[in-house]
């Protein structure tokens, strides 16, 4: 993740880098959604290679279309789901300290910022020089951005509608302003811990030599904590897992039945990964950009890992992208962590 060409923060046009052949240029308030300028061709290529795979699945950035996000705000609300809560009780009881920690008036980043709801609890204590959420979810990124914006007028908030797992480029000349990735809510856990080390490469470069990364890690525990939050009572979770069908479906024309796929999630101990999958609940036939794709009865497409770390870990897997670990917190339960890490050993960011 990186972002091209100048700064939104200093007012000018910016042009996103997001891929060589997907460039897309935006002036400073409406910046160009790459995932809009990815053809439907494009998406069912992804998806067909996805099923076509012997493992079948999809990414789990198919289950963020609005609606998946707004699916995905429920289950922050619910009973069996803790991460968000613990998360927002570390960031809350935390603020002050993790401010003299990473230092103020950084540029925020904000990968997969969704509702920029736990950067609420940060603003004022980090006071940003500049607020920049990226998420593939466009109207309802824009949306939220926008209700911040009237919460901290004192605080540019430039949000920026993308594919953060595309190459978005960060200018060499923020005016030497250092930058601090924010990434909570254990979205590293959706990658493997080798997809994860490259993701955290991109951070590295992304921050520079004197930047930062807060980022929210959920902890390992006893599983029956972890199977419950994902198959809760009211079927929120299986509902958001359909909807990547939904909206595949819309995205390429394809014509998934949701209805006829189970949610399945359970937690592997071995591998400490939570697994979501979709199951089929018959024989039947998925036509997707024209390809047909025959499932069996009980056939299942894998389509998110969660994966849970221990502190040391994730300092571990951190530390194989470059990045030292400075300070972590963590509930009294020792549910979720929240961890800071810094390129260098120096003096961290500003102030
Ligand atoms: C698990 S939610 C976390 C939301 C928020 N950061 C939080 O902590 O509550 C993941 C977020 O990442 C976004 N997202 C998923 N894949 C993405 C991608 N490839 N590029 C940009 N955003 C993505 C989703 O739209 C969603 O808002």
């Amino acid at each position: 993740m990186a972002i091209h060409g100048r700064t939104p923060c200093q007012g000018e046009r910016a042009i996103l880098n997001l891929t060589d052949s997907d460039t897309a240029q935006a002036s400073t308030s409406t910046l160009a959604s790459s995932a809009e300028q990815a053809s439907d061709d494009a998406i069912s290529a992804e998806i067909q290679s996805g099923l076509n795979a012997e493992a079948r699945h999809i990414n789990p950035k198919y289950f963020y279309d609005e609606y998946g996000s707004q699916l995905f705000d429920q289950i922050t609300q619910l009973d069996e789901y803790y991460p968000t809560r613990t998360e927002i009780t570390i960031l809350t009881r935390f603020a002050e300290d993790i401010a003299r920690a990473t230092g103020r008036g950084s540029v925020l980043l904000e990968p997969g910022a969704g509702s920029c709801a736990k950067v609420r609890l940060l603003l004022e204590a980090l006071a940003p020089a500049c607020y920049i959420p990226i998420d593939i979810s466009r109207e309802f990124l824009f949306a939220a951005a926008q209700q911040l914006q009237s919460e901290f007028p004192h605080i540019p908030i430039r949000p920026v509608a993308a594919d953060m797992q595309a190459d978005i480029q960060l200018p060499d000349n923020l005016d030497g302003i250092p930058r601090m990735v924010f990434y909570p809510g254990s979205t590293i856990g959706n990658y493997t811990p080798a997809e994860a080390v490259e993701f955290l490469r991109h951070v590295r470069r992304t921050i520079g030599d004197n930047g930062g990364l807060l980022i929210g890690v959920d902890l390992q525990k006893d599983p029956a904590i972890l199977n419950l939050a994902y198959n809760d009572a009211a079927g929120v979770t299986a509902a958001f897992n359909r909807n990547c069908l939904s909206n595949i479906n819309t995205l390429t024309g394809a014509n998934f039945d949701p209805e006829r796929f189970r949610h399945i999630a359970f937690y592997n101990e071995s591998e400490h990964r939570i697994e979501m999958h979709l199951e089929s609940d018959s024989r039947q036939s998925v036509v997707i950009g024209g390809q047909s794709f025959d499932f069996k009865k009980n056939e299942r497409i894998l389509t998110e890992y969660s994966y849970k770390y221990t502190v040391e870990s994730f300092a571990q897997l951190a530390a194989e992208a470059g990045l030292h670990a400075r300070e972590h917190w963590v509930d009294e339960d020792q549910l979720f962590s929240l961890q800071y890490f810094t390129a260098s050993l120096g003096q961290p960011l500003v102030e």
